[in-house]
């Protein structure tokens, strides 16, 4: 959602400042902040709009050695000058920056105002400011842990205060906060990508922790005060793989990294000569796994879609029965957890808020928790039993790509590793993950001529009504070609199991309609074409996407996309792929901002 980043030490603050906002801007961008301490005061500038508005309004002159940095995604307040971040308390002494959502704000602003406190603005951060500074007393750490003491919701924040300019205090209880230690200087940030220009060596603060930073002092404690020992960890990402390096948009670079990512991702994993798959992370738990009577998948987006093929993969390969449940309708349907249900919970940040709630739930539920994640050390990696991690590397783009094929990946892995210890034999399971295997190899051609994606584009840019269709496997990949196109480009676009078309969405297929039907070789093939004649008879165009060497298909598609021949289980690996394509390039024929889609955010940490 929001990010946050802050530095004390001994160089000028305000370059770091603003290189770490222009990293984070991917999570939130509707305005944006810095304050700088100095002894004396406390300077703030902010403004809504982008971090490059922000920019023109600052003198970067200024030396100051500490400061923090906000960029919003708005929940309380319109993304104005006056709701952007840091906000300050009545003194204008202190200032705040704050991920999450103060709960009890109304309260607590009601009580502040009847001892005579002004607020300034409309969010529940000022809430924060306003009430350390009442208790404040000369000790910025302390004012600040009495004032969490009196807040519920959840939080990230960073503190700093003018009477104490060397000195960031921040917390966490629920919004994720890096502590970055380098020579004679700390940093602070929300992601990894806004510190690792300066450090790869980290400190992961926990739920319910505080940190007091200085340039050569760190100190680690609960909202209770007492002591917390940490060990310093490192960043495995590199900063090349958070830049552009040449590609126009993080999208692109992101779907064109999809075959190293997935190498990524497979290695170490497989081994073709015993038919078996290594998944270091489950080895403590692959016998409770294995018993395991039912599996629940849960995750939101994008990662939801990869846990629907997941549970056609489990079911398939591993016979386990399995279900997949939107995190946020999990947590508060009244689920049925016994001793055999095993919940996974499925996420390329580890930070999305609904699902790390339906994990929680889960867990007081008695459930065994298991997480397929990508950001290490994030807050969901810390609350399962065990868990698989994606390797992908970082995603910038808003819109996930190599996130979903890691998470496909990853958990055709698993499926395979359960019915390994299940009844599958090594011989079936040395076809599936040889050809698993294949994929990277087989994903570059499709990136390499993009062309026929492109022509879609160009011609049905302009229709503001889709439609995708798929059985089988390829059903959740149309819902994920569909999110792709409205998240993106603003098409309205509908994901439909190809044989619900007929219960009701067939009415909306006019002249020229583009309908993008997935009908590649393998058990579905002969239904879908009875699909793809549906909407002939009815003016719609078809895109399809088949399998290469099918001729048959080009006589009745408008277009065809043609994808390498693979496994049905892992044609979503592939079928997507032509799908992120046709997405992408609608929307930068539209003109939209490709990595930054208005009102989305990369990762939702608020409910
Ligand atoms: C947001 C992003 C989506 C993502 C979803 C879940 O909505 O815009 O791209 O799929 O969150 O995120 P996660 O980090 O849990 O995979």
């Amino acid at each position: 959602m929001c990010g946050i980043i802050g530095y004390v030490g001994r160089r000028p603050a305000l370059p770091i400042l603003m290189e770490g906002l222009r990293r984070l801007e991917y999570r939130g961008y509707d305005s944006a902040g810095i304050a700088l301490a100095d002894s004396g005061a406390v300077s703030v500038t902010k403004s809504a709009g982008r971090i490059s508005v922000l920019e023109q309004q600052l003198d970067l002159e200024v030396a100051h050695t500490a400061g923090v940095g906000h960029t919003r995604w708005a929940t309380h307040g319109a993304p104005t000058d006056i709701n952007a971040h840091p906000h300050l308390d009545g003194s204008g002494r202190i200032a705040v920056i704050h991920n999450g959502i103060i709960e009890n704000d109304r309260a607590l602003r009601t009580y502040l105002e009847r001892q005579g406190v002004q607020f300034t603005s409309e969010t529940d951060t000022e809430v924060i400011a306003q009430l350390i500074g009442q208790f404040y007393d000369g000790n910025l750490e302390q004012a600040v842990r009495q004032a969490l003491h009196e807040v519920t919701g959840t939080y990230g924040i960073a503190v700093i205060c003018a009477d104490e300019p060397d000195v960031i205090v921040a917390a966490r209880q629920g919004s994720p906060l890096i502590i970055g230690v380098g020579q004679n200087e700390h940093l602070l940030a929300s992601d990894a990508a806004a510190i690792l220009a300066h450090t790869s060596q980290v400190i992961y603060l926990g739920d319910g922790e505080m940190a007091r930073m200085t340039p050569d002092d760190l100190r680690l404690t609960t909202l209770d005060a007492i002591p917390v020992a940490k060990d310093v960890e490192e960043i495995e990402w590199s900063l090349e793989q958070i830049e552009l390096a040449g590609y126009e948009h993080f999208m692109l670079k992101e779907i064109c990294e999809q075959p190293s990512s997935l190498e990524n991702c497979l290695r170490g994993r497989i081994d073709l000569r015993e038919g078996t798959v290594h998944l270091g992370g489950l080895v403590d738990c692959s016998r409770e796994l294995v018993r395991a009577r039912r599996i629940i998948m849960t995750a939101c987006g994008t990662a939801w879609h990869a846990a629907l093929v997941g549970e056609y993969l489990f079911e398939d390969l591993a016979r386990i029965p399995t279900e997949t449940d939107y995190a946020s309708e999990f947590r508060y349907r009244n689920p049925i957890i016994d001793d055999g249900t095993v919940v996974l919970a499925v996420s390329q940040s580890g930070e999305t808020a609904d699902t790390i709630a339906a994990l929680t739930e889960a867990k007081r539920r008695g459930a065994m928790t298991l997480g397929v994640v990508n950001v290490v050390g994030s807050t969901l990696t810390r609350e399962t039993d065990a868990g698989v991690y994606l390797h992908v590397g970082p995603e910038i783009g808003v819109a996930s790509t190599k996130a979903f094929t890691g998470q496909v990946s990853v958990l055709a892995l698993i499926a395979c590793y359960l019915g390994r210890r299940k009844h599958m034999s090594p011989a079936a399971a040395t076809q599936f993950i040889a050809a698993l295997s294949q994929i990277p190899e087989q994903m570059s051609p499709l990136l390499e001529h993009v062309d026929h994606a492109k022509a879609v584009a160009q011609r049905y840019s302009g229709r503001d009504n889709w439609l995708y269709l798929g059985r089988g496997y390829n059903y959740p990949v149309a819902l994920e070609g569909a999110l792709k196109l409205k998240e993106i480009s603003y098409i309205h676009a509908e994901g439909l199991p190809a044989a619900e078309m007929k219960h009701g969405p067939i009415a909306l297929i006019t002249e020229g309609m583009p309908v993008v039907v997935i009908a590649t070789a393998g058990s579905q093939y002969d239904k879908m074409m009875s699909n793809i004649s549906e909407v002939r008879s009815r003016g719609g165009s078809i895109i399809a996407i088949a399998t290469d060497g099918d001729r048959e298909i080009a006589k009745l598609a408008e277009h065809v996309l043609y994808v390498p021949d693979t496994l049905e289980p892992l044609q979503p690996l592939l079928t997507v792929i032509p799908l992120q394509l046709i997405a992408y390039h609608a929307a930068v024929l539209r003109g939209c901002n490709v990595d930054k889609p208005r009102n989305l955010a990369k990762s939702v940490t608020v409910e």
